[in-house]
Parts: structure tokens; C-alpha cells; sequence
């Protein structure tokens, strides 16, 4: 089965990283500078917004850029990570 949690290009895990966004309210531009995650090949920045907006952080499908809208550059559109 299909199981995605972590990106991939910097070994940082989804749970990390919504962990660290409920902990220090950081938005996905701040956990990418301080934990590397989505600045390399780019594939896990939908899983990444999606983690941030719903809390899930292990996929079992692709989730593709169109599937989640860019964050704002305040990382509002993104919500606030839940659970
Ligand atoms: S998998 Fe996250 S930047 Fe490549």
C-alpha cells in the first residue's frame, strides 16, 4: 500500500513538521526555512499544505499541487494544523 509521510529529499516527516507548525504557530514558508522540507524536488509541497490544513500526516494517495492550493505568503490559506 501507498504510504507517504515525510519529504523525502530532506528525511523530515509530516508529523514533524505539523509539530512544529502547532508548537511555534509557523507558517509552510518558516518550516521549510527551518526544517529544509519542500525546498528540494517540490513533490511534497501538496502533501505538506495538506498536512497543515487538515493535521494528516500519512497519505495513502497521491495528493498532486492541483489537489492543494499554494499557501498565501502569510501561510494563511493554509489554516491552522489541526489534531
Ligand atoms: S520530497 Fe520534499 S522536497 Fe523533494
Amino acid at each position: 500500500m501507498l504510504r507517504v509521510d515525510r519529504c523525502i529529499c530532506h528525511g523530515v516527516t509530516f508529523e514533524e513538521v505539523a509539530r512544529a507548525a502547532r508548537a511555534d504557530g509557523l507558517s509552510l514558508a518558516q518550516l521549510e526555512d527551518r526544517l529544509g522540507c519542500g525546498t528540494g524536488c517540490g513533490l511534497c509541497r501538496p502533501y505538506l499544505r495538506r498536512a497543515l490544513r487538515t493535521g494528516q500526516v500519512v497519505f495513502h494517495q497521491i495528493v498532486l499541487h492541483a489537489d492543494e492550493p499554494e499557501c498565501s505568503d502569510d501561510g494563511r490559506a493554509c489554516g491552522t494544523p489541526q489534531g
